[in-house]
């Protein structure tokens, strides 16, 4: 059986370091967990005017997609010690409208990374805060905060650092785990 994951990044850099992390963990995952990278950046601002009038086309396609996975993996840089504003957005339009939360009940997990010491982890929080809110039974242990992200990769965006790979190797399966718990009948 497969299990499809969408993987939320909250970064829109090129070079991102967030994104370098979210195209190796496929590779590090365990078998049958199936990964797919969902577009954000082209959400429209959350407006709930905009749902009166017509449902923007991208958030309807935003909301089955989410809705379709059996689980979320959020991996996101940390702006001013928050999640960045994208990734908030994404968060807001799968949350509406009122009663039609498609996150809830969804199993997800959460990796921040930053090229400083801390690893995000006050972006990491921020987003279990909403995430609390939205009923989105989240991965406890491990906590993911990947600090000194941009020494880990190197210029191909190959992971070169043997114990992340083996972290994140173990929090996918811890992962995969808490889906079964969560998700699978
Ligand atoms: C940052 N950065 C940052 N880093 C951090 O560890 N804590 C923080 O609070 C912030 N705040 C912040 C705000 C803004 C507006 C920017 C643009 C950047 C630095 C950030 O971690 C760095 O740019 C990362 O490389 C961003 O992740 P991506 O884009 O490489 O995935």
């Amino acid at each position: 059986m497969t299990t499809s994951i969408a993987i939320l990044v909250g970064s829109l850099r090129r070079a991102s370091v967030n994104h370098k992390i979210a195209r190796v963990i496929p590779e590090l995952a365990p078998a049958g967990l199936k990964f797919g990278t969902v577009e954000i950046a082209h959400l429209p601002f959350y407006n709930p005017d905009l749902e009166e009038i017509e449902t923007p086309a991208s958030w309807a396609t935003f909301r089955r997609t989410i809705g379709e996975a059996d689980a979320v993996l959020f991996i996101t840089p940390e702006y001013n010690r928050s999640i960045p504003g994208v990734l908030k957005n994404a968060v807001d339009v799968g949350s509406r409208p009122y009663g039609k939360n498609v996150w809830a009940g969804k199993p997800a997990a959460v990796i921040s990374a930053s090229p400083g010491s801390v690893g995000g982890f006050g972006a990491n929080h921020h987003l279990r805060q909403s995430l609390v809110c939205l009923d989105v039974p989240v991965l406890q242990q491990p906590e993911a905060y990947i600090g000194e992200a941009y020494s880990l990769f190197d210029d191909s965006g190959h992971l070169t650092n043997d114990s992340t790979a083996a972290f994140l190797s173990a929090f996918l399966s811890k992962f995969d785990a808490w889906i079964t718990i969560h998700c699978r009948p």
